[in-house]
């Protein structure tokens, strides 16, 4: 263990809850110890999200005024986008200043404000974590590049001659043409695995490990509950060569996960890792000693292609192949987030027919690998189909994570550069600027026509409508809140006797669910075994038992139907 103080590994010994013994212990209850293992998570920017001073741009305070919203919405958990100053080059993922609040979103004092409403509604905060890198604007960068004795220099990765892959590596490729550029000053070249502007910070210098440290501490102590950890694969790939099979340094997660929890007992990290299923238990740790949640994109990119074809046999595998973790540690599920969907880890005949159903012009399509648009435009606003998405979403093994505007079913501006097309303003009412700002011109524009124009689709009207999108996802969420089966349990997929049905049981503590999914868009029959239960309660139209026949519960599904059974009990 490097770098970790002694106060940090006494405070680790000490706090009861770690999960470093959690496999040893047996009680299935101890899962209920872990916050994150079922909490809906709400993503948003602050920027976009609501504008209090009419300065066109969100603010603290804006969001403080939607967080009734939120509440009545029953997400346990928000998780704000980069809001620390940056020349917002990469939308606040190039950091000029960790320790604090961008003077554009608010004071720092609005930040407590904020953090204080929140927490008084019962409502968790988890922020993003960007310390891959920093701006090039960041006073260590400039420190850094000023000479070769500077005492920066080292916290950055410097070479003196142009690697010989210095155009390979890129993460968004198409955009960025080299990942090692040359700088002026000193004649040399640094590394940046993202665009020029974000200078890779190194974290094989002790003094870079102590700071990012220093930042978890800052943040916990000001009432964060985790951290959402931007580029995990690249931070640990130390030393930072850029070569295609980098060493990493997976200690690294443990220690930062034991200094947070050190300040904070049950502080979680959530890890942004798109890596194949064998890679998993690296990021999790063996024993759970590593981070707590990742991004599960391995199920993402093979469910949105079996949205986007109906064979499902490839998603499924899937959450096989992802099924074995560590009992303190969580997948995070996800069906939009604030960047394209990634969809490199299908083979490209999969990712061809994804391309071909959701992103059929090339405008629609991002980096080589990815489609830049929001969920309900790609699946046609139909709204069966989107229903169908967000009931598996709800239902999936691991904690939902919800981007802002997708439970109105919010669409997308294409003629918004790269990933910025989904990333437009909330939409509040049909008010001029979607009642997001008061100010005549928003500061990124507001989508404005069709049927995803603010005219339209706002949270005015889906408020009032009891069958709007927005009322269905309040109901999803309650219903998902009423079954800790689903994060705290066990899971078996189920032959439901159709290509076309994903049949998924949780069984946990006694209780046992029973969900069902029809991909296809024609009604299907289902049949599934009983086992040893007797009846089947379904949990979201009037009270319907049903018993076996045959040794097998017999479901009918309309096409992109979906159901959730709880079997044998019925929870008062
Ligand atoms: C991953 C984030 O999701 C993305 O939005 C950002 O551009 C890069 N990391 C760089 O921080």
């Amino acid at each position: 263990m490097k770098n970790l103080s002694l106060s940090a590994v006494l405070a680790c010994l000490l706090i009861p809850t770690l999960a470093l013994s959690q496999s040893k212990v047996a009680d299935v209850k101890v899962r209920e110890n872990f916050w994150y293992k079922n909490s809906v998570i709400y993503n948003l920017e602050v920027g976009v999200f609501k504008d209090s001073d009419g300065d066109g741009r969100g603010d603290f305070n804006g969001l403080i005024q939607k967080l009734d919203y939120l509440k009545k919405l029953g997400i346990d958990a928000i998780w704000l986008a980069p809001f620390q100053p940056s020349p917002g080059e990469d939308d606040g993922y190039d950091v000029a200043d960790f320790y604090g609040v961008d003077e554009k979103l608010g004071t720092s004092g609005d930040f407590v404000e904020f953090m204080h409403q929140a927490n008084k509604r019962g409502i968790k905060v988890i922020m993003d974590l960007v310390i891959n890198h920093t701006s090039d604007q960041h006073p260590w960068f400039k420190k850094s590049r000023e000479s070769k004795t500077s005492k920066y220099r080292d916290w950055y990765v410097w070479s003196k001659e142009r690697p010989k892959d210095a155009d390979k590596g890129m993460v968004f490729p198409g955009v960025q043409k080299e990942v090692w550029t040359i700088d002026k000053k000193t004649n040399e070249y640094y590394y940046h695995r993202f665009y020029d502007f974000q200078p890779d910070l190194n974290f094989s210098n002790p003094e870079v490990m102590q700071e990012s440290q220093r930042i978890i501490g800052y943040w916990l102590n000001q009432g964060i509950a985790g951290f959402r950890l931007d580029a995990v694969p690249f931070i640990i790939e130390v030393p930072k060569t850029g070569s295609k099979k980098p060493k990493l340094d997976f200690d690294f997660l443990t220690d930062m996960r034991q200094f947070a929890q050190s300040r904070k007992a049950d502080a979680a990290i959530l890890g942004e890792a798109n890596v194949m299923p064998e890679e998993n238990q690296n990021y999790f740790g063996k024993n759970g000693e590593g981070i707590q949640m990742m991004f599960n994109f391995y199920a993402n990119q093979h469910l949105f292609y079996a949205l986007a074809t109906g064979d499902l046999k490839p998603f499924t595998t899937a959450i096989e192949q992802t099924k074995k973790i560590p009992e303190a540690s969580q997948w995070a599920h996800f069906l939009r987030n604030h960047d394209e969907i990634d969809l490199g880890r299908l083979t490209e005949k999969q990712r061809n027919e994804v391309y071909r159903k959701f992103g059929p012009d090339t405008t629609m399509q991002l980096y080589d690998r990815g489609i830049r648009r929001r969920l309900a435009p790609m699946l046609g606003n139909n709204r069966k189909h989107i229903e169908l998405a967000y009931s598996l979403l709800y239902s999936l093994p691991g904690a939902p994570v919800i981007r802002y505007g997708e439970e109105l079913g919010m669409g997308d501006d294409l003629n918004l550069k790269e990933r910025i097309s989904v990333r437009t303003p909330m939409q509040w009412t049909d008010e001029k600027n979607a009642g997001f700002t008061t100010a005549d011109t928003a500061f990124r524009p507001v989508i404005n026509k069709g049927d995803y124009g603010f005219q339209r689709l706002n949270v005015a009207v889906q408020t009032r409508d009891q069958s709007s999108l927005l009322n269905w996802n309040a109901r999803m969420i309650k219903l998902r809140k009423s079954c800790p089966e689903i994060g705290l349990g066990d899971y078996t997929l189920l032959n439901a006797g159709s290509p076309d049905i994903l049949a998924i049981r949780y069984d946990y503590n006694g209780q046992s669910l029973l969900i069902v999914h029809n991909f296809s868009d024609k009604p299907r029959k289902a049949s599934v075994a009983s086992g040893k239960s007797k009846v089947l309660y379904d949990l979201m139209t009037d009270p319907q038992d049903q018993k076996p026949e045959a040794g097998k519960f017999k479901l009918s599904l309309e096409g992109y139907g979906y159901k959730w059974f709880r079997l044998d009990h019925i929870i008062p």
